[in-house]
């Protein structure tokens, strides 16, 4: 493994599981020293025991303004600055549109939109005043580009995050911070997903499978490397090519 972030100091949201711990756990094998930042602590300290002791622990609750100023004080303390910011945190629920509550609705979107807003500030607030720039990763979804049944909230909330990047991108570029996002497909985190994607997924999946949280790790790790020193304001799909599929058959 490339050692790409040798020495930087990074933090990982809803880092406890899936996703988020697969991220945490390849930046550390590059080299970052990690703060494994979730709301469920023993989520959290299994993955930082996975990962040894480059790792350490933050409890966070990403829909609150003071927990995400602490976590990210919290890296500073431990590591003397912050380099990468992985903002992964999110819940995928689902409603029919015509029973959406506002509470559900304010729950999505307050959790993966309004959350990664908060940790994307508060992050790039420290980058700027220690200088030297930093990396900002989000993880969007397949959602966040076309409709889906039950998922006005979800979709919204990651339409919402990749416009957020882009902004975010532009703004932050003088102060050498580049703001992207990693765009998971259907992602095998559990085991009762089943060992492939159901058929409504599987008709546009032209590599008929789930994708590993590994592989999508691997992308984030590429966007908060300086390998992508120019690459702003981008997602960059990780999903076996289910966002580019149309007509399979003919
Ligand atoms: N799994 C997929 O197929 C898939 C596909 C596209 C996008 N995504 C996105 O990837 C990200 C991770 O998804 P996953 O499947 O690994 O989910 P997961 O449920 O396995 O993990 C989410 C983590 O976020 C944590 N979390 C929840 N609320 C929190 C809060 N308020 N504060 C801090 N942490 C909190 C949870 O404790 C958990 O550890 C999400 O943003 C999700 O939308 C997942």
């Amino acid at each position: 493994m490339s050692k790409r972030l040798e020495g930087q100091s990074a933090l990982v949201t809803g880092a406890a599981a899936g996703i988020g711990r697969a991220i945490a756990v390849r930046l550390a094998s590059e080299g970052a020293r990690v703060l494994v930042a979730d709301i469920n602590g023993e989520g959290a300290a299994e993955t930082a025991r996975e990962i040894g002791a480059s790792a350490s622990v933050c409890h966070v609750d990403v829909t609150q303004r003071s927990s995400i100023a602490a976590m990210v004080a919290e890296a500073v303390a431990r590591h003397g600055r912050l380099d990468v910011t992985v903002s992964n945190a999110g819940i995928m629920d689902r409603m029919p549109f015509l029973e959406m509550t506002d509470d559900f609705w304010n729950k999505v979107i307050g959790l993966n939109l309004s959350g990664a807003f908060m940790c994307g500030q508060e992050s790039a607030r420290q980058m700027v005043s220690q200088g030297g720039g930093g990396r900002i990763v989000f993880v969007a979804s397949n959602s966040g580009l076309f409709g889906g049944r039950g998922r006005a909230a979800y979709g919204a909330s990651k339409a919402g995050l990749m416009n957020l990047t882009q902004s975010m991108a532009i703004e932050l570029a003088e102060h050498n911070i580049r703001v992207n996002a990693v765009g998971p497909g259907p992602t095998k985190t559990r085991d009762d997903q089943g060992e492939v994607p159901p058929p409504s997924v599987m008709a546009r999946m032209p590599m008929a499978r789930f994708g590993d949280p590994q592989e999508v790790a691997a992308v984030a790790a590429f966007l908060a490397a300086e390998e992508s020193s120019f690459v702003t304001g981008h997602t960059y799909f990780a999903d076996g090519g289910y966002t580019v599929a149309g007509m399979m058959e003919g």
